[in-house]
């Protein structure tokens, strides 16, 4: 029911922590993987993870140019004459769009705050037109972002990603209205919502050096049922289900998964 073999999937963000954890998984379900990193050197290192299972293409390319999206658009349809799946794991944050304890939000750097809302919400946008346009000729294809559990609620000190995510979830509704309207049922545009993963940008806000939580990490964990993280790979069954045709009849969706976060009020 889940079979996503030889799906050809795109995959931005691939050389991050849960980029990473999704292409072992896709590579391990035998997709044609075409796994997409801004730094070459680390898109080396994951192809040698990745390699052993699957033949597996990786190309060097900033999300936020449309033309270096288009040049790699161009080499994948020409192998492969469609895309069958795209998924958005580029994100992240910046210090000047967080709101930090000691300060408030008159403290707010207008850049940083430009620059997030630009890579959230951009940095899935410009990739779902590029690739999302292979998709509407052959009218086929799935697409999958990453939002996260601070649209729905406040979560303090991250403004920035906050309203950026939340455009960017709007947009996953709004894009997947468009292509089923405008290209049929064979399109789907959905999202995941991941609780708290330790990953390289929230490490530090969530874990001492010796290992143990900080008071903000406690209070996540406090307010998750399940009493701890994620791990990376529990995002990837929801994702493979969101790739296959299991998810049929499922687009313009936003997928929890936060060891139900999400559905606690904390008391
Ligand atoms: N880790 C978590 O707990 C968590 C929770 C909720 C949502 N998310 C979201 O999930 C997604 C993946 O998170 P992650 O923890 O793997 O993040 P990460 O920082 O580990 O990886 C993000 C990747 O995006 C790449 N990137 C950034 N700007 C780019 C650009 N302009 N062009 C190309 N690549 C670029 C980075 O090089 C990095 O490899 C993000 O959207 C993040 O906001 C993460």
């Amino acid at each position: 029911m889940f079979d996503i073999k030889d799906r050809v999937i795109v995959l931005t963000g691939a050389t991050g922590a849960l980029g990473g954890a999704i292409a072992l998984s896709l590579a391990k379900a035998k997709g044609q993987l075409i796994v997409l990193g801004r730094n070459q050197d680390l898109l080396e290192v994951l192809l040698k993870k990745l390699t052993p299972f699957a033949s597996v293409q990786a190309y060097a390319v900033n999300v936020m140019d449309r033309d270096d999206l288009i040049r790699v658009k161009k080499e994948i349809v020409k192998q492969y004459d469609r895309i069958d799946v795209l998924i958005n794991a580029v994100g992240g944050n910046l210090p000047g769009a967080v709101i930090p304890d000691d300060k408030s939000v008159f403290d707010l750097s207008e850049s940083d705050f430009d620059e997030v809302v630009d890579l959230n919400l951009k940095g899935t946008l410009l990739p779902s037109l590029v690739f999302g346009e292979v998709m509407s000729q052959k009218g086929k294809g799935s697409i999958i972002n990453y939002s996260s559990m601070a649209v729905d609620r406040v979560i303090t000190r991250v403004l920035g990603y906050s309203a950026s995510k939340a455009a960017m979830e709007n947009f996953t509704r709004w894009m997947a209205v468009e292509m089923a309207l405008k290209f049929g049922d064979g399109i789907r545009v959905n999202a995941i919502a991941p609780g708290f993963f330790i990953g390289k940008q929230n490490k530090d806000l969530l874990l001492n050096q010796d290992g143990s939580l900080t008071e903000r990490g406690e209070k996540i964990i406090r307010n998750t049922p399940m009493k701890r993280f994620g791990e990376a790979e529990e995002l990837n069954g929801p994702i493979h289900f969101l790739c296959s045709d299991s998810a049929s009849f499922v687009t313009g969706i936003v997928l929890p998964v936060d060891g139900g976060f999400s559905a606690f009020s904390g008391v």
